[in-house]
């Protein structure tokens, strides 16, 4: 890609970039949020045109008018949020919208065979014949992945893949990389994390601001130089987490809680936090973490056992009574209940609050004052673009996350239940986002962590509780000291043994 420009009413989200990616290379693509990655790999893939600039494909120029275009040149790509439907099977999905030798009448068995065949040459297991939405989203991510390459990919762009993966099926994907590479494919690869850029890719091309900055080789260089370029200036420091004030009655307690799903057990746990402290919840996705946090904001109920919080019993308060009493959350899924995508960034924003005072006055929405607040947080957060009237769909991945913690962090907020709070931010953002949930507790709110990311958790929390298939293993006090190794067996199914250690 040459010269590529592509601006929006009041950015520009590419300004000149240069790409160039090499069969048989794996090549990561970094940038902070909104510095243009996604919509210039939306260019490379028909989905948006370019104001100026080219592409070549195969060393001759080409011009995407649509994603048929690229996909029948050999480009496929799989996005930043998924796009499968999940009532239909993974076969239905694969082969959604083409148009095959004999169409329309499908040769169920034939295509079958070839995708199985194409599933175990790359390592893909998945069985064809399920729905989408029984699947894990690990499983959906090689569904995608199949898509493409059925469709004949011999250059995959892949927007923030392990974004949504646990660290094992991390591992199990880079296989997938490695196979692809050995094949000859390209893979363009965006994602925030150094440590996966630096163990798999062999370049990076950097963009800050909508401008290419640097391509390198891999080898010759390290996260700690990769993040200065990105962010163009030093990390922001680690959060102080002061010691914590014990000796005061919990702010929340879980007792002898159930949650049942389609009557199976999901959830069965006692658990406490307190004001002023982080707890943890440490655990491979999928093992009650969200039942976990939809049970304390009264999204499910439960079906036995008692919520106290603040000196009251919750257990049958509503979604918002519990929010009204101080009860924030950060969903782990902006798209499916986060964010309203069709309505604007101040809306979004003001979802918590607009039947409020000062917001509404004898039922009419003060606009002033909606506007002060989310230009606040706008600030605060530095949401780009910072307009509140732009649509939330529009807005980059990551800039939907900053705008989620923006309307549920806050001073009123008591507890703050937080699911994968900085999943798609930058590092810069990142670090941002932990500071700020430090300095919510260390004014005094409770806060329960609920991270795939053990590094995360272990920064940041005063005691980390483990979970395995719905069940705590056990609550550990976190310390320089903690053992990750005892972490990592109990999240694998090895309840903590009374009297046993846990320090090193
Ligand atoms: N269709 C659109 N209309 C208006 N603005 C847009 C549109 N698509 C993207 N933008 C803007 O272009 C800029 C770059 O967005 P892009 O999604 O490419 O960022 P990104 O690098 O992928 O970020 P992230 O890491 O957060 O996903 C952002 O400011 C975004 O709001
Ligand atoms: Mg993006």
């Amino acid at each position: 890609m040459k010269g590529i420009v592509k601006a929006f009413p009041g950015v520009i989200a590419n300004n000149h970039v240069n790409l160039s990616v090499k069969a048989g290379e794996i090549h990561a693509l970094l940038g902070e949020n909104g510095a243009g990655k996604t919509t210039l790999m939306n260019i490379l893939y028909g989905l948006y045109q370019a104001d100026s600039g080219s592409v070549y494909w195969k060393g001759e120029k080409v011009h995407f008018h649509s994603p048929l275009d690229a996909i029948a040149a050999g480009i496929g790509m799989v996005h930043q949020h998924f796009t499968l439907i999940p009532t239909m099977t993974v076969l239905q999905n694969i082969i959604l919208g083409l148009k095959e030798k004999g169409y329309p009448f499908i040769k169920i068995t034939e295509i079958t065979e070839s995708i199985q065949a194409l599933a175990k040459r790359y390592g893909l297991a998945v069985d064809v014949k399920k729905r989408v939405c029984e699947l894990s989203v690990g499983e959906q991510q090689r569904v995608e992945i199949l898509k493409a390459l059925y469709r004949g990919a011999e250059l995959l762009v892949l927007d923030e893949p392990t974004a949504v993966l646990t660290p094992q099926e991390t591992c199990e994907f880079f296989e997938v990389l490695r196979r692809l590479k050995s094949e000859g494919h390209a893979v363009i690869l965006i994602t925030h994390r150094m440590a996966e850029i630096m163990a798999i890719s062999d370049r990076v091309t950097i963009l800050r601001d909508g401008s290419d900055l640097a391509v390198m080789n891999t080898q010759d260089t390290d996260p700690a130089s990769l993040a200065k370029l990105m962010i163009g200036s030093e990390l922001p420091e680690r959060p102080v987490i002061e010691p914590h004030k014990g000796d005061a009655a919990p702010l929340l307690e879980l007792k002898d809680i159930v949650v049942k799903k389609e009557r199976i057990s999901r959830l069965a746990i006692s658990l406490q936090v307190y004001p002023g402290e982080i707890v943890g919840i440490a655990g491979v996705d999928g093992n009650g973490q969200k039942e976990l946090a939809e049970v304390i904001c009264g999204i499910l109920s439960a079906s036995q056992g008692t919520i106290q919080y603040d000196g009251q019993d919750i257990t049958k308060a509503t979604v918002y009574q519990r929010f009204r009493r101080g009860i924030a959350y950060i969903s782990d899924d902006r798209h499916h209940d986060g964010l309203v995508l069709d309505m604007n960034l101040r809306q979004n924003l003001m979802l918590r609050k607009y039947k409020l005072s000062p917001y509404t006055k004898h039922g009419c929405l003060n606009r002033n004052k909606m506007d002060e607040f989310s230009s606040s947080c706008i600030g605060k957060y530095q949401i780009k673009p910072p307009s509140p009237g732009i649509k939330m769909r529009l807005l980059s991945g990551g800039n939907q996350q900053k705008a989620i913690l923006a309307r549920e962090i806050s001073e009123e907020a008591k507890l703050i239940v937080a699911c994968q709070p900085t999943r798609g931010l930058d590092i810069g953002a990142t670090m941002q986002v932990r500071s700020i949930l430090a300095e919510q507790r260390n004014r005094g709110a409770g806060i329960l962590l609920i991270s795939a990311d053990l590094d995360e958790i272990l920064s940041l929390s005063d005691r980390i509780a483990v979970l395995f298939r719905g069940q705590l293993m056990g609550v550990l006090d976190n310390g320089a000291e903690l053992k990750t190794e005892t972490i990592g067996s109990m999240m694998g199914g090895r309840p903590l043994a009374e009297g046993e250690t846990t320090y090193a």
